[in-house]
Order: structure tokens, then C-alpha cells, then sequence
């Protein structure tokens, strides 16, 4: 297997290429037709065994080893971009208005194609079934479970994902077992009250004092109904009410986002903001309305996985560089969707050197990545799949 890293060298220009025609024409979640015409089609280069869309912008890849039947391992790379407007400037820069790859999926992407174009060629080196989960929609929390739901995980013994982090220098790893990243619940709250002339206020109910009361409100779940040991947030981001400057505002909505670690937490804290959101109105004499969706679980990764990736990484990057207090985050990530139904990892991998923009977090307009990141990527990807399949 000591050849693997010098082909994935031999392939980095490609994939190098595939990576920024993706960044060019960066596609919101469940709108990736383009993006997901570009996979199918490099896949039929490579003559995969099969290639399916089980959904209408996801593909799936299958590899079957040539030494017979055994186990089988999916890997998965995330597709979709953001609705954030790219100011990096690059040649290959965003050429849609207002939609940007500033979450690292175009590397996600053109990395898995680069590890299915590894494993095809070793294809007579293994036995069992390598899966290749192109999957849409995860800025907005829907691919993973639209996976799990259609069955590709039937079968499934081990899966991966990795996702890139200016946090970490090229040729970093973090790999941590157990709780990484938090479950996002979103919410939307609408309150009704009744509408009269400012200067009248005892004729009406003013839904904009009302909503605003909701929002000091609810800050008491975590400042005082939470365990001090555990985590939680409670964010408000949007809010709207009104229509005039004299009008008392008949109505007022707030969207926000839940985020735990626990699911005794998460169903507290779910539990705790509608009864505030309810009584509040209540209390000042309006009516509230509340829904939560629950937009992904929180990541938890495997512990026999996630040891089987330390043993991986320090074959390709050392024992050394492997990050094994990479921090929690209360950012979601929809890979967690997976892990209730299959034993799992997920990795970060490091992308952050002197090239301008790789000091930039995710979701920034100036984000970009150090390509050299994606090599590590790439074997980490070839190497856990044979490792999971009994190959070394
Ligand atoms: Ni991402």
C-alpha cells in the first residue's frame, strides 16, 4: 500500500482543477444539478461499478473488490454551497451572484472523486463494497437523514466523512471520539397581539413589546434552567413586527436555533422555550405560537471508528499530527444524522498555512483553503476504506 501516497500525488492537479470548477459554480442545497451532473460524469470516466441518484441532486458511487464479498464502508463528501457573497477575489472565484463554496465542499467533493478514482484502480486488492455518498443539502440539514431514509445505508458497516479547518495547518488531523458537534433544532415563533394607534396603546396589544419580552426571556434557559456541567444555546437571529412607525404592531415573528449536546438537554430546553414563548404572550395579553424542526442530531462519533482513523492517520501524517483535543462546537453538522444507524467517524482535517484566506473561518467571504490539505484528505479517505475492509 506504500504507493498510494505518490498516486494520489500524480492525481492532485485533477483534482485540484475539479475543486475550483466546483468553487466556480457553487449551488445552494437541493439545487445542485450542475454540481451532481459534474460527479456523474466523472464517475462514468472511471468506469465505477454503479452509479445511482437515488434523489434528484445526489449521486452515489458503488466499488465492489475484486477478491469477493466482504465488508462494506461508505464515505461521504458533502456537495452544496452557501447563500454568502465571495469577496476572495480568486481567478476561480464564485461566478453566481450571492452563492459562494465557503465551507470547503468543493474540496470535499473533488477529493472524493480523486479517492474513488484510487480505489477503482485498486479494485483488485480488496474485497467488498466501497459506497461513495455524494450527498446534498447539508448547509440546510436535509441530505443526510434523505439518505438514511432511501435505505443507503442498508449494509453499511463503517462510514466517513471529513470536513476541512482553517483551525488546523496542513497536514493536522483532528480526531476525537464521542460528542463533536451540537444538535440544531430550528425555531419560529409568531405572536399575535392587536393592532391600534400608537398613541393609544391601552386599545391594543402591541406584539412587538411582546416579542421582545420573549427574547430577554428565553436567555433564562441557559443562564438559569441549565445544568452549569452541560451546554446549550439559545440564539435569536431574526426578528420582524409591524408595519408602520405609529401602528401598534399586530404581529411579530422570531427565528432562532436551539443547540445541545445532550438529548435530555435538548428536549429541557425545547420543552422550557415554548412554555416561555406561550406564557409570556399569555401574561401580557397576546397569543404566541411556537414550531420547532429538528434539523440535525448532534455528532457523535464512534469510539471503535474513530480508533481505527487514529491508526489510519498516524500511517499518513504521524502520531504527532493527529489533534486529539480538537474543540467541540455548537456548529451542526448533518454527518451525525448517520451515526444512530451505522458505527462512524467524522475528521477535520487541516487546511490553514501562509496562503492569504486560509486564516478565514467557514461561512466568510474571504474563506479559502491551502489545496495541499485535500492530499491528506484524499489518502485518509483511500486508507480508512481499505483499513475498514480488512485490507492493510
Ligand atoms: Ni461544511
Amino acid at each position: 500500500m506504500s504507493d498510494i501516497r505518490s498516486f494520489v500525488d500524480t492525481i492532485f492537479d485533477e483534482l485540484v482543477s475539479i475543486r475550483r470548477d466546483i468553487h466556480a459554480h457553487p449551488e445552494l442545497g437541493m439545487h445542485e444539478v450542475r454540481t451532481s451532473a459534474l460527479i456523474r460524469s466523472e464517475l462514468e470516466k472511471m468506469g465505477v461499478d454503479e452509479i445511482r441518484q437515488p434523489l434528484p441532486t445526489a449521486v452515489v458511487a458503488l466499488i465492489h473488490g475484486k477478491k469477493g464479498p466482504g465488508k462494506c464502508v461508505a464515505l461521504r463528501a458533502d456537495i452544496d454551497a452557501l447563500p454568502v457573497h465571495e469577496e476572495t477575489g480568486l481567478p476561480f472565484a464564485s461566478e453566481t451572484e450571492g452563492i459562494m463554496h465557503a465551507c470547503g465542499h468543493d474540496g470535499h467533493t473533488a477529493t472524493l472523486l480523486a479517492a474513488a478514482r484510487i480505489l477503482k484502480s485498486m479494485e483488485n486488492d480488496f474485497a467488498g463494497e466501497v459506497r461513495f455518498f455524494f450527498q446534498q443539502a447539508e448547509e440546510i440539514g436535509q441530505g443526510a437523514r434523505q439518505f438514511v431514509a432511501a435505505g443507503l445505508l442498508e449494509g453499511v458497516d463503517r462510514i466517513y466523512g471529513q470536513h476541512v479547518t482553517n483551525t488546523l495547518n496542513v497536514g493536522q488531523v483532528g480526531i476525537v471520539a464521542g460528542p463533536l458537534n451540537a444538535s440544531c433544532d430550528f425555531f419560529r415563533i409568531d405572536v399575535k397581539g392587536k393592532g391600534a394607534h400608537v398613541s393609544m396603546p391601552h386599545k391594543g396589544v402591541d406584539a412587538l413589546y411582546v416579542a421582545s419580552q420573549i427574547v430577554v426571556a428565553v436567555q433564562s434557559i441557559v443562564a438559569r434552567s441549565t445544568d452549569p456541567m452541560e451546554s446549550a444555546v439559545v440564539g435569536i437571529g431574526k426578528a420582524w413586527a409591524g408595519t408602520q412607525y405609529n401602528i401598534v404592531a399586530e404581529e411579530a415573528v422570531l427565528e432562532g436555533t436551539v443547540r445541545t449536546f445532550l438529548p435530555e438537554v435538548r428536549e429541557a430546553t425545547n420543552r422550557r422555550l415554548t412554555d416561555i414563548v406561550e406564557k409570556t404572550a399569555e401574561m401580557l395579553g397576546a397569543n404566541a405560537s411556537i414550531v420547532i424542526k429538528n434539523y440535525s442530531n448532534p455528532l457523535i462519533n464512534d469510539a471503535d471508528a474513530t480508533k481505527e482513523a487514529k491508526l489510519v492517520a498516524q500511517e499518513i501524517v504521524g502520531a504527532e499530527n493527529i489533534v486529539t483535543d480538537y474543540p467541540k462546537s455548537m456548529m451542526a453538522e448533518d454527518f451525525a444524522d448517520y451515526l444512530p444507524h451505522c458505527k462512524g467517524t467524522f475528521v477535520y482535517f487541516g487546511t490553514h498555512s501562509n496562503k492569504p484566506g486560509t486564516d478565514r473561518p467557514n461561512h466568510n467571504g474571504y474563506f479559502d483553503i491551502d489545496e495541499e490539505g485535500l492530499l491528506v484528505a484524499c489518502n485518509m479517505f483511500v486508507r480508512y476504506a481499505l483499513y475498514a475492509l480488512g485490507t492493510k
